[in-house]
This record gives C-alpha cells, structure tokens and sequence, in this order.
C-alpha cells in the first residue's frame, strides 16, 4: 500500500474536500466583475478573522512575501527597529528588516519562553524611540504565544508603530488586530486557514498609512500603494492565484460557518489533549501551560535522536512531524495541530508516535499518551 502522508506539521496543514473542490473550478478572469465581487467578499470575511476594520490585502506569496511588504513600505533605511526575538521566525522578521537596511537592534529572550514584556517596557522608557517593533505572536519554532495586547499597549498611543507576525496562529487563536493597536498584520495560508502555500494576508493600520506616505517605496510587486489603488476596484495589481482565492472562498465559509470562538475553542482544545499525550510519554514540553500555543507543540526527545525518531514515524506510519530549528535542532519533535484536524487524527498520531518511540528503545508505556488525551478530550466534551 503505497503510506498516506498525515501532516502533523505546522503549516501546511490538511486540506478539507470543499476546499480542494473549490479550487479546482474553472478560472474566472481576474478583472471581471465577478473577480472583483470575489476578492470584495474575500477580504471582507478576512477582516473578521483578523478583528479588524483596516486595510486588508491578499497577495499571491508565502507568508514571509506579506512580512516582506510590511517592511519595505514602513521603514526607511536607517530607521530603528526593535525585534523582539523569542525563536527562528523572530530572527527571521528581524533578518528581512536588516536585508531591507533598517537599523535592527534585537532584543533576545530565551527560546521556550515569551517576550518579557516588563522588559521593553524598560527599553521603550529607556529610549531612543525606534520607528517599529517587529513581533511574532506566535513562535512556531518553540510553541510559544506572546503577549501582543500587552506590547500593543505600549505603542498605541505614540508613534511607534507595531509590525506582527500572526502567520501560525491566524484563524486558530483570538487575535484582536484593532483593539491591540497592531498597525501591519500579517499572516499565510497554509496553516489555520487550512489553504495551500501561496497566498499572504496584511493588514494596514490608518498609523501605518500615515507612515508609508512618508517611505519611498522598494518594492514594485508589494507597493502597498498600487494595492491599495487596485483594491478600490476590486482587484489586485498583478495576476493573482484565482484558484487558492475560490478555496479561500470555500476555507472562510467554514471557518465562519463553524464560528470563530468554536474554532478558536477547539484548537485549544487539540492543544491541551496533545500537551497532556505527550507528557504522559515522558516527554518535556519545551513551552510552559502558560505561553503554549494553540496551534503547535514542541516537545524534547530526550535521547536527542528526534531527527531520527521523525524519520521512522515517516516511513513506517506516515506520520509527519517537524523538528527542530537554530538551537533546538534534532533535540525536539514538533507537532503541528492547527486547522483541519479532527479528534480521530489527534488520537491516531499520539498512538503512532508511542510506536515510534517504543521502536527506538524509548522507555513508553504503549497507550499512557493516548489514554490522557482521550481522558482530556472526554472531559471538556
Ligand atoms: C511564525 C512564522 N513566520 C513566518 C513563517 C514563514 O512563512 P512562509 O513559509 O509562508 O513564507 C512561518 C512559517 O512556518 C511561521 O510559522
């Protein structure tokens, strides 16, 4: 039997039927009406998942092309940026500030833990007052959540503008774009929004605009400004990926149809059944309850073979796991489970996982991580 891929990685993520229905359907021209009436609802509906009343843009780009945009149309080079670093993906947002020549100065905490917010507090006060703060709400390399409200907070009311990266977390977790005064707002769609790669959500704070007024743009695909002049008529400035938009169509309208508070619900759910498996196989979560993600767990292999252990879950059962980034390279297992993920497959992967690792010599009880999944799930229904 040739093995079935099951993705437990974070992004991407299972694909539901309707979604793949929808994007088979015959293309429609990108500057028709209905194209326009399309892209209208789209980024309607897209604004209620982002909590927003702002500017929203989809563009045909992996997430990192919608971080990108954020940054060159916001800064200056030579502008001071404040990168509140907790991971891989806060180095990287940092890494495309630099490349696009703004004077990044990082503020480092270490990986498994959230950005202590009592600390910026300490260098805002401190000063100079840098142009941005580049912050990743959810750091998909260690399964950490900061704190944006409290950083928002922070900034709201000054010139500081906010930059974040919701790319893992977006669709899965309570993100109030507006209400914590996040002026770009940037996420993907191959992880709760359960699409294939390819298209990249952000959105622009009337803050932002007053700020990219004053960049001289460099970027032509990403010029905000072109967005925004095609948008008012309904489309995008180059082609985009009709087809990711019809499944788009089809992924919000189950999300909404779902609710977003129950979808938000049940991605904590996931999360606590797998934090609770993999505990109880002896594993040491790398995140605390605390500031655990919603949409990813990474978890310590503590022969330190976790590459290896990957390797057999993929060939033997066809399950698919990440491992680990920068520091934490073959010393963790990641699990992503965002999107359209059911109790079912939530259960099979930790019972697979303890195959795993019982075949590797690990010493696991077959079934302890199943059982206090399965107790967990039970309880909260
Ligand atoms: C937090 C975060 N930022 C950025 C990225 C990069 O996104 P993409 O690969 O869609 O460009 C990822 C992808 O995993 C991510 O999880």
């Amino acid at each position: 039997m040739q093995r079935k891929q099951h993705l437990f990685i974070p992004g991407p993520t299972p694909v539901p039927p309707a979604v793949r229905a929808a994007m088979v359907r015959p293309l429609i021209g990108h500057r028709s009406c209905e194209f326009a009436s399309l892209q209208r609802s789209l980024v309607k509906k897209t604004k209620q998942v982002f909590q927003t009343e702002n500017d929203l843009f989809i563009f045909t780009s992996s997430g990192t092309g919608a971080l990108e945009a954020a940054v060159t149309n916001s800064l200056n080079p030579g502008d001071k940026v404040l990168a509140l670093i907790t991971g891989q993906f806060g180095q990287r947002f940092a890494a495309i500030a630099r490349q696009c020549g703004a004077e990044v100065e990082a503020l480092e905490f270490p990986w498994g833990k959230p950005v202590d917010v009592k600390k910026v507090t300490e260098r805002l006060v401190q000063g100079p007052q840098p142009k941005a703060i580049l912050l990743t709400h959810n750091e998909t390399s260690t399964g950490v959540v900061n704190d944006v409200a409290s950083i928002g907070a922070l900034v709201k009311n000054t010139p500081v503008l906010l930059l974040v990266d919701a790319i893992s977390s977006m669709g899965a977790m309570d993100i109030r774009t507006d209400d914590w005064g996040v002026d770009f707002m940037i996420t993907g769609s191959q992880k709760a929004f359960m699409l294939p790669p390819g298209l990249a959500f952000l959105s622009v704070s009337a803050k932002g605009w007053a700020q990219i007024e004053t960049v001289r743009p460099r970027s032509f695909y990403f010029n905000l400004e072109a967005w925004q002049q095609s948008g008012a008529q309904g489309f995008s400035p180059w082609t985009p990926n009709v087809s990711l938009l019809f499944g788009l169509e089809a992924a919000l309208d189950q999300l909404l149809a779902e609710g977003l508070e129950q979808v938000w619900a049940r991605h904590g759910r996931w999360a606590r059944a797998v934090r609770a498996g993999l505990t109880a196989m002896g594993l040491k979560l790398v995140a605390e309850d605390e500031w655990a993600s919603n949409t990813v767990t990474a978890a310590y292999v503590q022969n330190g073979r976790a590459d290896e252990l990957r390797a057999t879950l993929e060939r033997d059962f066809g399950l698919c796991l990440a491992g680990g980034k920068g520091e934490l390279s073959d010393s963790v297992i990641r699990m992503g489970h965002m999107g359209y993920v059911d109790e079912l497959e939530i259960l099979g992967s930790l019972a697979v996982l303890e195959l795993g690792l019982k075949r590797q010599g690990y010493p696991v009880h077959l079934g302890a991580g199943v059982a206090q999944a399965q107790k967990l799930i039970y309880q909260e229904g």
